[in-house]
């Protein structure tokens, strides 16, 4: 009798506390107490459990009971590049000038539109373009971009409810090697779709030196739109993502004539042969194994390249050739904003030559 109610007595919570966890599905990867990131009713002792706000960002409720948006949990405005909130969570806006997540900060948007995109978030919007430079018209996309949802660029991009998009991204959030990126949590930064290496080691979501980085994915020949752009391509009922899963391929669905091969209405893109001599500088492909390319060896987080297969851990070589490594967007651009105009990597308006040319010859060697 004893014995059964010691049973009874221990496993009732027990039990209770396993269904609780296996039903929501919470795997190891957010840990610490779910009132760091959630609230039951956003209310304790009568006030607001929303304890950040950002620029337009209410304090009202939000979806999946969450204290915070993108913004409240990402865009912290404080000094650091890592914040913690139970978790490590990464700042993709930070007053820290020394140094940047590998999507770089969204601070230099505030002084300067040229820089970043303005994503609408930061209520900071777009005062020179109308659209995505590169983008067909009609477009849907506009000017005012989004971090996720239908007009973003994180989770499936399809639902109006940005966080929608995102659903069980954070939870199931798989790091290191990305090559299925079926799902959002199983692709790489919860790009759908999009295939890479996240930096897992000691500089997470950061590329800081040639042992230190992401790994990009890229192909050995742009994507081509010729008839048109359809669910293939990009529109896929599911969301929008690119067909090649690269990065620059990612990037060229709001940005198409700047990568594809053909481009739409008989724009020829980067160059309807993909090979030399090109029309706009060409990406996902080789680097030739001839006279300047060659001589790029080392990695440079200053003009860092994409390879063909996602590899198993970061390397510090980079190769030209058939099966080498390739140029991406990346390569010259930062993915959120950076110091420098056209949200490049470096600052290719400076009147000096070797400082506006530091990227090109990283690749482009003899002409330094
Ligand atoms: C570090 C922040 C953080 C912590 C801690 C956290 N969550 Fe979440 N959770 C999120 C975010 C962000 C979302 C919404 C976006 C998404 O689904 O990726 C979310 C979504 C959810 C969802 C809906 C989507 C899904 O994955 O099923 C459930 C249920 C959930 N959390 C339960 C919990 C429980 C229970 C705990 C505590 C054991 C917890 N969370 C702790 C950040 C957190
Ligand atoms: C409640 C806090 C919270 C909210 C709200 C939140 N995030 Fe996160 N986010 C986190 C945490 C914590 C991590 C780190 C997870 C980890 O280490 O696996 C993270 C990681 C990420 C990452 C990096 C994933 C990777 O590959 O390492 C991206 C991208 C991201 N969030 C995007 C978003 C977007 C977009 C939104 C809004 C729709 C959002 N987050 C809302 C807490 C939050
Ligand atoms: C969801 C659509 C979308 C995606 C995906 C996208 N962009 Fe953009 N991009 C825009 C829009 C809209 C603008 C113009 C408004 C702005 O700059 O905020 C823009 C502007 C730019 C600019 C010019 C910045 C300026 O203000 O003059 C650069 C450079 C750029 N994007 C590069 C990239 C790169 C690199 C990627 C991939 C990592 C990418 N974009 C992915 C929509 C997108
Ligand atoms: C080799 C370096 C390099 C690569 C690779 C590159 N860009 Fe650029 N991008 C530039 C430079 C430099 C500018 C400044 C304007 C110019 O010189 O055309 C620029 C400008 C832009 C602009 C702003 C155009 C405007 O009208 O203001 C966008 C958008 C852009 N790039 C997107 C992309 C996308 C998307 C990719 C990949 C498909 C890409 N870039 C690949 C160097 C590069
Ligand atoms: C990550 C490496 C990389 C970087 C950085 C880079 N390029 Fe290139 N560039 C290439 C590759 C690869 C090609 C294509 C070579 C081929 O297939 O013939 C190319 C092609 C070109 C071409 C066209 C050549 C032709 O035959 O049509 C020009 C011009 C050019 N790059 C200029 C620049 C400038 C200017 C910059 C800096 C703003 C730059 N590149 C940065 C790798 C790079």
């Amino acid at each position: 009798m004893i014995r059964i109610k010691l049973i009874k007595f221990i496993s009732l919570p027990l039990i209770i506390l396993l269904v609780f966890v296996f039903s929501v599905k919470v795997p190891a990867v957010i840990t610490g107490h779910c009132s760091d990131c959630h609230t039951m009713h956003n209310s304790q002792d009568g006030a607001v459990m929303v304890d950040y706000t950002y620029g337009a960002e209410t304090t009202g409720t939000k979806s999946f009971l969450l204290r915070g948006t993108c913004l409240g949990c990402h865009a912290q405005g404080s000094l650091n590049i890592i914040n913690m909130r139970g978790n490590q969570v990464p700042q993709v806006y930070h007053t820290d000038g020394s140094s940047d997540l590998a999507g770089g900060n969204f601070k230099y948007i505030l002084t300067d539109d040229n820089k970043g995109h303005n994503v609408t978030d930061f209520g900071d919007t777009e005062d020179t373009l109308t659209s995505p430079p590169g983008h067909h018209q009609p477009d849907g996309i506009g000017v005012n971009i989004a971090c996720s949802g239908e007009v973003g660029c994180h989770g499936y991009r399809k639902n109006v409810n940005s966080l929608i998009d995102m659903k069980g991204s954070h939870h199931g959030n798989v790091d290191g090697k990305l090559d299925t990126a079926d799902q959002v949590y199983n692709s790489y930064r919860f790009l759908w779709k999009v295939k890479g290496l996240e930096n897992n080691g000691s500089y997470k979501w950061q590329n800081k030196d040639q042992n230190n980085h992401n790994e990009y994915f890229g192909d050995t020949i742009p994507m081509t739109a010729g008839g048109g752009c359809d669910t293939t391509l990009c529109h896929d009922p599911g969301g929008k993502r690119p067909e090649s899963q690269t990065i620059s391929g990612f990037c060229s669905t709001c940005h198409g004539a700047f990568h594809f091969k053909e481009w739409l209405s008989g724009d020829p893109g980067t160059g309807a042969s993909g090979s030399s001599p090109f029309t706009r500088h060409p990406t996902d492909v080789i680097l030739p194994d001839s006279g300047e390319y060659n001589g790029y060896t080392t990695y440079s987080v200053l003009a860092p390249v994409a390879r063909q297969t996602v590899p198993d851990t970061i390397s510090s070589s980079v190769t030209s050739g058939a099966s080498g490594d390739v140029v991406m967007c990346l390569s010259c651009h930062a993915a959120h904003a950076s110091n420098y105009a056209d949200m490049l990597r470096w600052d290719y308006k400076s009147a000096t030559l070797s400082t506006a040319l530091s990227g090109c010859n990283v690749c482009h060697t003899s002409r330094n």
